[in-house]
């Protein structure tokens, strides 16, 4: 028997806004194994709880909001068992592609399937319905949860992809930001050092000329995207400008990690014969023949 209800397991940091978000478009019957937090999601409308797993087979549109993958996969062995035919399940816990792929192929031979929406936002953001979502799977099973995918992803959603593909661009996102973060940690230390105005960096960071959006607006998307390395930039003078920094950062006693294994990449490039390409062509280092091509 399907409900027109919409099943939520995991009502943790995350999966009580996701449940809040749900119930602005249909009710919701949700699951966690904390007692606790099922009550603080049962206080909230249009959400009725269940202290049974199972329960949420009931339902053709099930969403995890789990917290690691094993806990995904556990949670759909044992519905695999009574979940109906058709039953489609969004995962938006954060997982790898591969398990995504995985839970699928567990669940087929119910005959029900599984996409991915990778919430790109924090919790403030779900709750206030300003998040965004990153999703993969086939555009008809997509097209079957739209008004899931329209009640959390308030700020868009958009396809990437077959299954797996709105993780591996949250998966992406989510490394840039964290080698990205220990950049910025290290140049506001030499700034610092230096007496320079963090806000005074901060401005010149973010304009579109400047060293965190240029790279990608302009070397990744323009350039590595057309395999364009001609004028430009030479790596070379690249090079140079990081040796300056690590010099700085010395003198002042600055202590860099990512600043000095990025400069490592330039002296690879430049070894390989990039010296003259624009700085850009270190996408190419360390892809068998790249000087050649
Ligand atoms: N918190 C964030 O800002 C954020 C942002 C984006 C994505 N995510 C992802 O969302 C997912 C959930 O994050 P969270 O912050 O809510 O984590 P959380 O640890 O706060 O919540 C996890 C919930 O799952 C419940 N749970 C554990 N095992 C269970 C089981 N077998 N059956 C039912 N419930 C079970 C726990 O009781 C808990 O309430 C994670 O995969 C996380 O990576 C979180």
């Amino acid at each position: 028997m399907t409900t027109d209800r919409i099943a939520l397991c995991g009502l943790g940091q995350m999966g009580l806004p996701v449940a809040r978000r749900l119930a602005t478009a249909h009710d919701v019957l949700a699951y966690d194994i904390s007692e606790g937090r099922r009550a603080l999601a049962e206080a909230r409308e249009r959400v009725t709880t269940t202290d049974r797993l199972a329960d949420l087979a009931a339902c053709d549109r099930i969403v995890l909001c789990l917290p690691n993958p094993a806990v995904s996969r556990s949670v759909l062995g044992d519905l695999a068992a009574s979940i109906g035919r058709g039953t489609l399940v969004v995962e938006t816990s954060t997982v790898l592609p591969h398990d995504v792929r995985e839970c699928a192929e567990l669940l087929a031979p119910a005959g029900a399937r599984v996409l991915d929406a990778a919430i790109l936002s924090g919790v403030g953001q779900m709750d206030s319905g300003a998040a965004t979502l990153l999703v993969g799977g086939s555009a008809a099973d997509i097209d079957a949860v739209r008004s899931v995918l329209d009640a959390l992803g308030g700020a868009g959603w958009s396809r990437l992809g077959d299954l797996g593909a709105g993780m591996a661009a949250k998966v992406v996102n989510n490394g840039v930001a964290h080698a990205v973060m220990v950049v910025l940690a290290e140049a506001f230390a030499m700034a610092r050092a230096e007496g320079i105005d963090l806000a005074d960096v901060a401005a010149v960071l973010e304009r579109p000329d400047g060293g965190l959006l240029r790279p990608l607006t302009h070397r990744v998307m323009e350039r590595v995207a057309r395999g364009d390395y001609e004028g430009g930039m030479p790596l070379e003078a690249a090079r140079k400008d990081s040796t300056l920094a690590l010099a700085m950062a010395q003198r002042s006693g600055t202590p860099l990690f990512a600043t000095q294994a990025a400069q490592s990449v330039y002296d690879l490039a430049l070894a390989a014969g990039l010296g003259r390409a624009d700085y850009a062509a270190v996408a190419r280092c360390g892809r068998a023949g790249a000087a050649r091509r």
